[in-house]
């Protein structure tokens, strides 16, 4: 998997996350990433991992920004990158979860943050019997996957892409999305790909951007949070899905112009609710 692109070839195992984690936790210069917001160094017994109580025991706890607040600055970054330079089809979902591929019939899958469109296109592209419904809390991005998704003149785009404006943080997801009658397929079965924790994403940021346990803000004002596999399963788990797939995806992607590696780290989940 690289950072957008195609894969020639592709693998989800690059390095063990625990050789990561290990590699992480004892390093004193990362250790501001282990603390809970607004913990001193010298305070934190607790946090300091000793590889016994990982730092993925604690519950996820969200920063005190406003959700107004959070959709203006996405809005801004997708006004601000209206370009499609940030655009990058994301095609490795289809070999991270093939079973898109193989439905015999009708399918619908729902995207939460479609962003530019990078993740919809591949899907609606590699199986026309698949609809989209793909919501963004901000216009601007609805508007630039309309655009991706119209340049690529796929077949029937008109009744397979179906862009809505919701945040769910705010509102959860509109009542017609949960009244259709094939509900089951949108709702039923999650497939999802997050930010893994100690992704070199979230390495990177300094110090003072940290804004909540494991989440991050960027100078633009967008947000990022990092996900680990206690934290993924609680909260499917006590919205009554069980688990059928859980695991970090760990891919080493490298930049041939800059010589550098970087070590990527996603959760792969998959979760299934009885209707
Ligand atoms: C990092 S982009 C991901 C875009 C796309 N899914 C991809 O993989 O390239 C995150 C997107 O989530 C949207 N987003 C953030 N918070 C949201 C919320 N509470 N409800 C709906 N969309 C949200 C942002 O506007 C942004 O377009």
């Amino acid at each position: 998997m690289s950072g957008g692109g195609e894969a020639v070839e592709y693998h989800s195992k690059d390095f063990e996350w625990d050789q990561l984690r290990q590699e992480i936790e004892t390093d004193p210069s990362l250790r501001y990433h282990l603390l809970p917001l607004h913990v001193n160094d010298d305070d934190d017994d607790d946090a300091h991992s000793n590889g016994k109580s990982s730092p993925c025991s604690k519950s996820l706890s969200g920063s005190s920004s406003s959700p107004s607040h959070d959709s203006e600055a996405w809005n801004h970054f997708h006004a601000r990158h209206s370009t499609g330079k940030f655009f990058k089809e994301r095609r490795y979902l289809l070999k991270e979860f093939p079973e898109l591929l193989s439905f015999k019939e009708y399918a619908k899958v729902l995207e939460v943050g479609c962003g530019n469109g990078s993740t919809v296109l591949p899907i609606l592209r590699g199986k026309e019997s698949i609809s989209v419904y793909s919501c963004d809390c901000c216009h601007e991005a609805l508007k630039r996957a309309q655009e991706m998704i119209d340049a690529a003149d796929l077949v029937k785009t008109k009744q397979r892409f179906h862009p809505f404006l919701c945040d769910f943080s705010i509102s959860g997801f509109p009542k017609w999305l949960a009244c259709d009658p094939c509900r089951e397929g949108i709702l039923q079965k999650k497939d999802m790909l997050l930010s893994g924790l100690y992704d070199m994403t979230m390495l990177r940021f300094e110090p003072d951007k940290k804004v909540g346990f494991r989440e991050y803000i960027r100078p633009d004002g967008t947000r990022s949070y990092f996900f680990c596999l206690d934290t993924v399963r609680d909260l499917f788990v006590h919205a009554g899905f069980n688990e059928l797939e859980l695991e970090y995806c760990c891919v080493k992607s490298v930049n041939r112009q800059k010589g550098k590696s970087m070590k990527r780290v996603w959760v792969h989940g998959k979760f299934q609710k009885s209707m």
